[in-house]
């Protein structure tokens, strides 16, 4: 992989979930290593969408999708771990009747080799940041807060560090503080060179954080540059979408 390859790149993808209607269309957009890129967009614009094509959760009916240089098109989902991908989807990935540490200890199974020193030391370095992890980690994590079931996403992440990691409306639902730590966390893992795909309603965090954005209405990417480039016209942007804009 040479020092420009992306991390990640779609190749005029179009996806959807009947065969005859495309909720994504020739969808071109990249992710480097130890950048976000942001993705911004309407409710339904295909957001979540675009996350469970990258994911194999539904293949391209066109394009591709290369991770370092690879084409993963469709992908088995299982397989993500091993290829250094993590998803934290908008919706919970976690098994509310399964403990906090074997939610975290998931992704291992069938990997005891993971489970090596450095997994170890990561394990008590989340315990240390997440104290209430560490004090429920034997009980359900349908039992935690909204917030805490988030960090648990997060931590679980982490414990993979994986070069790429996908990550679907993290401060939806949360209270100030607890989303205020959630994009804290989205820094250090860019401070680890993990590169992000990066989705949140709160498109001027969003703007701020990232690298590179992209405008996704409906299906197709509108606009994306460096972030820069959105900074000064954001509120025009804005009042596209809401049909302000004349
Ligand atoms: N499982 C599904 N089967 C059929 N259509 C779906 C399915 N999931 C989503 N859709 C449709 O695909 C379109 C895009 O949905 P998607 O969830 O990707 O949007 P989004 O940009 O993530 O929205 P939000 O901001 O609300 O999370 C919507 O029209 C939605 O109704
Ligand atoms: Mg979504």
């Amino acid at each position: 992989m040479s020092e420009s390859t992306p991390l990640l790149e779609l190749r005029h993808v179009t996806a959807g979930y009947a065969q005859d209607i495309d909720v994504l269309r020739e969808i071109q957009l990249r992710v480097d290593a130890g950048r976000i890129t942001g993705l911004i967009g309407l409710n339904g614009a295909g957001k979540s969408t675009l996350v469970k094509t990258i994911c194999g959760f539904l293949p391209p009916k066109t394009g591709s999708v290369h991770f370092r240089g690879e084409d993963i098109s469709g992908v088995a989902p299982h397989r993500l771990i091993d290829l250094g991908i993590c998803c934290i989807p908008q919706e919970s990935s976690l098994f509310p009747y399964l403990s906090v540490q074997q939610n975290l200890m998931l992704p291992l199974l069938g990997r005891p080799k993971r489970f090596d020193a450095g997994m170890r030391a990561r394990l008590q370095e989340v315990y240390e940041l997440f104290p209430p992890l560490h004090e429920k980690r034997s009980q359900a994590a349908g039992s935690l807060s909204g917030g805490q079931q988030k960090q648990l996403e997060f931590a679980k992440a982490w414990l993979q560090q994986p070069t790429l990691c996908l990550i679907d409306e993290p401060s939806i639902g949360l209270s100030p503080k607890i989303a205020e730590e959630v994009f804290v966390w989205i820094e250090r893992f860019t401070q680890a060179n993990m590169g992000i795909l990066l989705i949140d309603h709160n498109v001027r965090r969003v703007v701020r954080m990232s690298d590179r954005v992209c405008v996704l209405s409906l299906g197709r990417i509108t606009a994306q540059g460096d972030a820069a480039e959105f900074r000064g016209n954001l509120h025009q942007q804005v009042q596209e979408w809401l049909g302000l804009h004349f």
